[in-house]
């Protein structure tokens, strides 16, 4: 329990209470200070469920196939446990650009393109929760099968309506959360147009193919801020990501080192903005 602390103002005249009201002051300081502490506590308790929440390590000891190993690296898919495929290296990851983009000032929202379940998304909205600070999360996904998966398209597509419920279920459903259902070649091309003030610290790409990708490049890249983040899931693992990459790249004299974060993903820090030359692009 906290000591109740008297109006400061109502002791002027006394200095004997003067003294007494000043060490109310530190006490009542402490106090807040304290406050800020145990706030600090609860945000890492916070953060520490939804990550295990999302990963699905908090069914360690009950999931049968839950591989520490594997969760560590995403290198599986959490089964019916778990809203991410990414694993607590990528995750950590988004938290330590996050914090970085903060700290140096870098304006602009989250954005992840490719969600599946939307555990990134509700990680980062997490991360900035607890940080106290409001950024919009664009969520953008088909959101229904899509052909190019084959036989895992069933287990690769999840509904809108299910990834808000995914949100809501740990708290994190809010207005500053925004989904935008379609695929990648018509969605970004409308939103580009729809909202040319975007501005974006992190761009997260998650979809797998050549051709989103190179969309995401032309339409999204060019709002990701300089000393902002784009985050590919999968460049190290998947050859049609490295080659949309490598030919965007060729086309616009760009020479980013890669920086990688596991046996799929890697990363760059944008350091100048990107402007796209559509004469390169059929
Ligand atoms: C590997 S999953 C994303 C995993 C997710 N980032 C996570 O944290 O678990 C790939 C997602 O990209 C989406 N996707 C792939 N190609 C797409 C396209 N052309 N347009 C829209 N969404 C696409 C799929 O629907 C799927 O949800």
């Amino acid at each position: 329990m906290y000591n109740v602390i008297e109006p400061v103002n109502r002791y002027k005249h006394n200095k004997t209470l003067l003294l007494a009201s000043a060490k109310q002051e530190l006490l009542y300081n402490n106090i807040h200070h304290d406050d800020t502490d145990r706030l600090k506590e609860l945000g890492t308790k916070f953060l520490r469920t939804v990550e295990n929440g999302v990963t699905g390590a908090i069914y360690r000891g009950h999931n049968p196939e839950f591989n520490e190993e594997n969760r560590k690296l995403g290198n599986d898919w959490p089964g019916a446990c778990g809203h991410t495929m990414v694993g607590f290296v990528r995750l950590n990851n988004i938290k330590t650009v996050i914090e970085d983009t903060l700290a140096r000032s870098v304006p602009g929202d989250f954005m992840e393109l490719g969600v599946w379940r939307g555990g990134s998304c509700i990680y980062a909205a997490a991360v900035y929760l607890t940080l106290g600070v409001q950024r919009n999360i664009y969520v953008f996904d088909a959101f229904e099968p899509i052909s190019g998966y084959g036989e895992s398209s069933d287990y690769l597509a999840v509904s809108l309506d299910q990834i808000k419920q995914n949100f809501d279920n740990y708290g994190l459903l809010e207005s500053n959360i925004i989904f935008r259902k379609g695929l990648f070649e018509s969605t970004l091309k409308e939103f580009a147009s729809e909202y040319p003030q975007t501005k974006l610290a992190i761009l997260r790409m998650d979809s797998n193919f050549y051709d989103p990708h190179m969309h995401s490049f032309y339409y999204v890249l060019p709002f990701v801020q300089t000393g902002g983040y784009l985050i590919f899931d999968d460049i190290v693992s998947h050859p049609a990501v490295a080659a949309a990459w490598r030919d965007f790249q060729a086309w616009h004299g760009l020479a980013y080192e890669l920086i990688q974060l596991d046996h799929h993903s890697a990363y760059v820090q944008i350091t100048a903005p990107v402007v796209p030359d559509f004469s390169r692009w059929s």
